[in-house]
């Protein structure tokens, strides 16, 4: 470690040339919600800490144990948002967003906060994007949702996760379900705040992760056994619609989310590469969410987040690279003072053209200069000495194939734009 200064404890920076590879990432999630109309939504860093403790729910981690929470100079107590649904339901109550077209449909990325103990793939400044559709109970509308993240994990070539699936139910099976998993939970040798987090909120002792507590609840009843009518079929038909869109699932009817707002279907991508920190996105329902927040009308929701450091460690882990964003195509190697003059201004023709650009400031030598070519992942190389100059050319070198050709310094925008395209 040098310097005085480091940043917060599992906080990370990101700078190039990872960098790249972040942002490759982030845009291919956010491209796939736009191919399917989610808007762009744009969300405040803090908020309210009443709206996440009552939206997200106070028995969760989350909101418990994990929240940035501080009173702001006039006293108000605001937190660091810890989600991101919370805040959009927000939103589209106080901007009328539920009295225009339904669905609302939007896609936000950005940062969030939860003061977890760090790890590798657990931050407590964690970055994800994440879709919200509000308003219409439509289970192609869950399909949707879920094929949405799919497709952007496979665009970027991920392939070792697998989709699991289950439904929460509804409150019209819920609250009974719920006695019947408390009655069985308070039968058990449980020590006495896992009892009472089984009076408070017995699904939560599901997702108990010590093993003694795991081998007690093995054979707990579980929501899928106890659906209601309307529950099972909206389950059904939405296996059904991500058959049509070619979305593989498998049931997981112990699936556990660490939100207290879903409902119905319920999911989590999860990739094996990753150790203890597996869950790459995940999202479902949230059918109460806006009444519980304080909205006139009671509209219905779905939505996924997903984990945009942990994507990037899933696809390292595969050996996939996506690096290309953020990196320059051109990299210019002047030899000399003139030659310098000379790429700067082409330089900065090649950039008006919507190529990207880099030079080898500093009066390098030949060597160290291509080393650096080499090292910022250019395509080309442009390579301009006194003797280039004075036949007004210039050499340009294919940077992975090491071919090397001369042409006229007049027509390097349209050669190298052919040459790129
Ligand atoms: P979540 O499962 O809490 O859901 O978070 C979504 C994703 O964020 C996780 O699958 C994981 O990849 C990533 N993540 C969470 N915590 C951390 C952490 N400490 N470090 C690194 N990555 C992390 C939600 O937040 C819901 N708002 C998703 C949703 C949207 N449900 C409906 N709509």
């Amino acid at each position: 470690m040098s310097g005085e200064f480091t940043a917060p404890k599992g906080v990370p920076d990101y700078f190039p040339p990872a960098s790249a590879d972040f942002l490759t990432v982030r845009n291919a999630l956010t491209d796939a919600a736009h191919r399917a109309g989610y808007g762009h939504i744009e969300l405040p860093i803090f908020e309210d800490t009443a709206l996440f403790a009552r939206g997200v729910g106070e028995s969760t981690d989350v909101v418990s144990k994990e929240m940035y929470t501080f009173a702001d100079r006039g006293g108000r107590t605001v937190t660091l948002r810890p989600e991101g649904t919370a805040g959009v339901m927000r939103a589209v109550i106080q901007h009328g967003l539920d009295r225009g077209q339904l669905p609302v449909k939007v896609c936000y990325s950005g940062p969030f906060f939860r003061y977890e103990r760090p790890q590798a793939g657990r931050y407590r400044q964690l970055q994800q994007v994440g879709v919200e559709a509000i308003g219409v109970d439509d289970p192609a509308l869950d399909a949707e949702v879920i094929a949405v993240a799919d497709e952007g994990y496979r665009r970027l070539g991920l392939s070792g996760y697998r989709l699991e699936l289950t439904s929460l139910g509804d409150d019209t099976c819920r609250p009974q379900y719920r006695e019947v998993l408390q009655e069985f939970l308070l039968g058990l040798d449980l020590d006495e705040a896992t009892r009472e987090r089984a009076r408070l909120n017995p699904l939560r002792v599901l997702d108990d992760k010590r093993p003694e507590v795991k081998e007690m609840t093995a054979g707990a009843p579980l929501m899928i056994d106890h659906l209601s009518e309307s529950a099972r079929e909206h389950f059904a038909a939405v296996g059904k619609h991500l058959d049509q869109l070619g979305v593989k699932y498998e049931l997981n009817p112990r699936l556990v989310r660490g939100l207290d707002y879903y409902t119905k279907t319920t999911f989590e991508f999860v990739h094996d590469g990753l150790g203890a920190q597996s869950g790459i996105g995940g999202g479902g329902r949230y059918d109460g969410l806006m009444k519980q927040i304080g909205g006139k009308q009671d509209l219905s929701g779905i939505g996924f987040g997903i984990g945009v450091d942990r994507t990037v460690l899933a696809l390292a882990a595969e050996d996939v690279s996506v690096a290309g964003q953020g990196r320059v195509q051109v990299y210019g190697v002047p030899l000399g003072a003139d030659a310098k003059d000379e790429l700067v201004a082409v330089a900065g023709r090649l950039r008006e053209h919507g190529i990207s650009v880099d030079l080898a400031y500093g009066d390098r030598g030949l060597k160290g200069a291509m080393k650096a070519a080499d090292r910022s992942g250019a395509r080309l190389a442009l390579v301009l000495g006194a003797n280039e100059l004075a036949e007004r050319t210039v050499e340009v070198k294919d940077l992975a194939t090491g071919e090397q050709s001369s042409i006229a310094l007049d027509e390097v925008v349209a050669d190298l734009s052919a040459r790129l395209a």
